[in-house]
């Protein structure tokens, strides 16, 4: 019913992805935005608001607060509460200001590598020290290695920032994984912030956990970073929200929300969100499909003909992580390889972190003649390779 193979041209608009390539033959499949047009309510709605012409100061009321709460309900069976919410500008925002009210200068934060690479970011912007927990390949698929955490914790580690479901890996964490994780934390008294930006875009067959609803306990001790932006490609109008059910976690973030002078909400932002979350379900239902279609395409095309690729099982998310440590190159000739021969833009892996050396990312958030195109590219450029030499 709804038409993602319709090419859109973003060049010209601003964005991001495709006006910071100033080389109009390289393709960009690079930051994580998708390349389709947002849900028709959408689109309906922010026009409507735009033509009312007065955009004063807006405020978050009960229709915002309701779609959210429905919408965790209805997806993931949390039955949040409305005092536990509050508007964000963005998720990275939020994750700064969590780690800023969690902790103090000096204290340690753990993130499983190779992740979103702002994680970084946030934790040494405050004055505080990573504690990296490397994941574990296994089976083409990421798991997590609580054995290697445990002797890492020492008394100043205060919080663990989770990136569920994973970027760049597709992870979607089971809930006995995520249960593992959580009595480590609790018994440790490590606070739990989850990144569930990609909750939405799952694959039909797995099951998004909201951390929070795993267990009485787990609710206390978490704070669930949430938005719409990636579900619905509203990335670039910034609306996010945070849930935190544990009162002295909330107050604490909110001391540093208010303080930060961030906390009023852009009127297209609730504008924006209010309509994705009422109405743009069975949208999202049908990217997905459309999505995992591409994922396919990918891994049975690099299989068959790139085989020195190999293509991440993924389990959700528009990104698709391409482990190339068997090209044998380094960060630099890869990025060359796959610039200068293939003419597309990746991300590289290394800015997830020492563990995404070799690999690169690849955002098939686009309509599939763009994943078929790359495709063909990265294919002639190996064959162009091979027939130097490459690999003999
Ligand atoms: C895991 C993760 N968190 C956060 C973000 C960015 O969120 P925001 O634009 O709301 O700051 C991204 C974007 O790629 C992401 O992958």
């Amino acid at each position: 019913m709804y038409d993602f193979d319709e090419l859109v041209e973003r060049r010209g608009t601003n964005c991001f992805k495709w006006d910071d390539v100033k080389d109009g033959d390289l393709l960009p499949m690079w930051v994580a935005d998708m390349d389709f047009k947002s849900p028709p309510a959408v689109i309906e709605a922010l026009e409507a608001r735009a033509r009312h012409g007065v955009f004063g100061y807006s405020g978050c009321w009960n229709t915002w607060y309701q779609v959210l709460l429905d919408w965790m309900k209805k997806r993931y069976g949390w039955e949040a509460r409305r005092e536990w919410i509050d508007n964000s500008p963005g998720v990275v925002a939020s994750l700064s200001m969590l780690v800023r009210a969690y902790t103090h200068p000096g204290d340690q934060v753990i993130i499983q590598t190779p992740v979103y690479s702002p994680f970084y970011s946030v934790v040494r912007s405050n004055g505080c020290q990573l504690i990296r927990n490397p994941l574990i390949m296994e089976d083409g698929k990421y798991r997590m290695d609580l054995d290697s955490l445990r002797p890492r914790i020492t008394s100043r580690t205060r919080a663990i920032i989770l990136c569920s479901p994973h970027n760049p890996g597709g992870r979607v964490w089971s809930s006995d994984e995520l249960k593992k994780l959580g009595e480590f934390c609790l018994e440790r008294d490590i606070v739990m912030i989850s990144d569930e930006i990609h909750c939405d875009l799952i694959f039909p067959e797995y099951r998004h956990n909201v951390l929070a609803a795993l267990s009485p306990e787990l609710e206390q001790n978490s704070a669930i970073v949430n938005a719409p932006s990636k579900t619905f490609n509203i990335a670039g109008i910034q609306a996010a929200s945070t849930i935190i059910p544990n009162e002295k976690l909330r107050n604490a973030y909110r001391h540093v929300l208010n303080n930060s002078g961030i906390d009023i909400p852009n009127v297209f932002a609730v504008t924006a969100m209010e309509a994705a979350y009422t109405h743009g379900e069975a949208w999202l239902e049908e990217l997905m499909i459309y999505v995992q279609a591409n994922y396919r395409l990918v891994r049975s095309f690099i299989q068959e003909r790139i085989p020195q690729i190999k293509v991440m099982e993924s389990e959700g998310t528009f990104l698709v992580w391409l482990d190339c440590r068997d090209l044998g190159m380094d960060d630099h000739e890869l990025e060359t390889f796959f610039r200068e021969q293939a003419r597309l833009i990746l991300s590289p892996g290394h800015i997830f972190g020492e563990e995404g050396r070799g690999f690169q990312r690849m955002n098939i958030g686009c309509p599939r003649s763009l994943v078929q195109e790359a495709l063909l590219r990265l294919e002639s450029a190996m064959k162009r390779m091979q027939s130097k030499g490459w690999g003999q």
